[in-house]
């Protein structure tokens, strides 16, 4: 049976539609972990996702498919929290893997990745991202019950931690160490509700502000992992599109400023000491770890990468803004 026909089957057993009917379905593009549909439904179109058990990278990569389930979860409570965006669950299929979302059509709703790399950089932007992540962990930290859904350090290890952190170990012998004691630092924290992939290819511009997407690494864990990751993701924007890289360091500052105000549940020198030690690890993971970013193609911007980075994992800085500082520094004696 093909992929679609298995989603009709479980777009019938969820009630959506009738048996043995076959809505119209069109792929979205991304979907590296995922099948992803638009499905038109007599009611109006829907987002269908559904975990795949190998991901579409060079890299051989299987992931349990479980992580749909925790995605669902995250979904379900990053959507209550006041000041908050993410699709609501119309529908999940636990058997399938395969959840149910209202589409949000690209037209009012672009890819935050697409609006940087155009130049539209706006700060107030990145700053409502850094709030929203902020107030997912503010309001999960310290919640037993919520750290019982997601006994997920297994799979965080498998997607995140072994791919990033400890295959950038093992390229990097002079710094195996401590990367490899940043990954069980890391993997043994249970702070706060992680969302594990804030990238701005998981971000939708809505008309309302942020919309957050893809939360199939969620955890509960370190909350400093968010803001690295996306650090990562905003400074590595500067070697792709190095004539907006100001504004890309302008909308780092924004978000995580934003991102401060919100973390309440300790103090911000040990978030931020957290944050600092993580950015430029998983800076250097994402030019020699499993998952590398697909935009630095050539060496030279590699190498910059590893030139910034290595000095800042032997001796970590203390904050963000001097990892940003000192990444700024790098590129102009690049
Ligand atoms: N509810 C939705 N409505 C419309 N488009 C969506 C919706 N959810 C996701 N998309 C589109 O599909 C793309 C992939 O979605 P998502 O990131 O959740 O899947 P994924 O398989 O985990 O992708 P990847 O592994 O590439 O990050 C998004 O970038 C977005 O363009
Ligand atoms: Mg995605």
């Amino acid at each position: 049976m093909d992929d679609r026909a298995e989603v009709a089957e479980s777009l019938a057993r969820l009630g959506l539609i009738g048996a043995g009917e076959r809505p119209p379905m069109t792929p979205l593009a991304g979907g590296v972990s995922s099948d992803i549909y638009r499905v038109d439904l007599a009611s109006g179109p829907v987002c269908v996702k559904r975990a795949l058990g190998r991901l579409r990278v060079a890299a051989d990569w299987t992931a349990p498919r479980e992580r749909a389930d925790y995605e669902v979860a995250w979904l379900r409570i990053a959507g209550a929290v006041e000041g908050v965006q993410a699709p609501a669950v119309l529908a999940h299929d636990l058997g399938a893997k395969l959840f149910v979302m209202p589409y949000l059509d690209p037209e009012r709703h672009p890819v935050w990745k697409g609006e940087l790399a155009a130049g539209r950089i706006d700060p107030a932007f990145a700053a409502r991202v850094g709030r929203a992540v902020g107030r997912v962990h503010a309001a999960t930290a310290g919640r037993p019950e919520v750290r019982r859904q997601f006994e997920t350090a297994d799979l965080f290890d498998a997607l995140r931690i072994e791919p990033y952190l400890r295959a950038a170990a093992q390229a990097h012998p002079p710094l195996s160490d401590r990367l490899r004691a940043l990954a069980a630092r890391t993997l043994a924290a249970r702070i706060a509700l992680v969302h594990g992939d804030i990238s701005p290819k998981n971000i939708l511009v809505g008309p309302a502000g942020p919309v957050l997407l893809d939360a199939e690494c969620a955890w509960y864990g370190d909350p400093a992992f968010d803001l690295a990751f996306v650090a990562t993701h905003l400074l590595l924007k500067t070697l792709w599109r190095p004539m907006h890289a100001p504004a890309y360091l302008q909308a780092l500052d924004a978000l995580a400023e934003a991102y401060f105000v919100e973390a309440d549940w300790e103090p911000r020198a040990a978030l931020e000491a957290r944050v600092a030690e993580l950015t430029p690890a998983l800076l250097l993971a994402r030019v020699d770890g499993k998952s590398p970013v697909e935009y630095l193609t050539e060496a030279s911007g590699r190498d910059v990468v590893r030139r910034i980075a290595g000095p800042l994992i032997a001796t970590p800085a203390p904050t963000l803004r001097a990892v940003a500082d000192r990444w700024a520094r790098g590129l102009e004696d690049g």
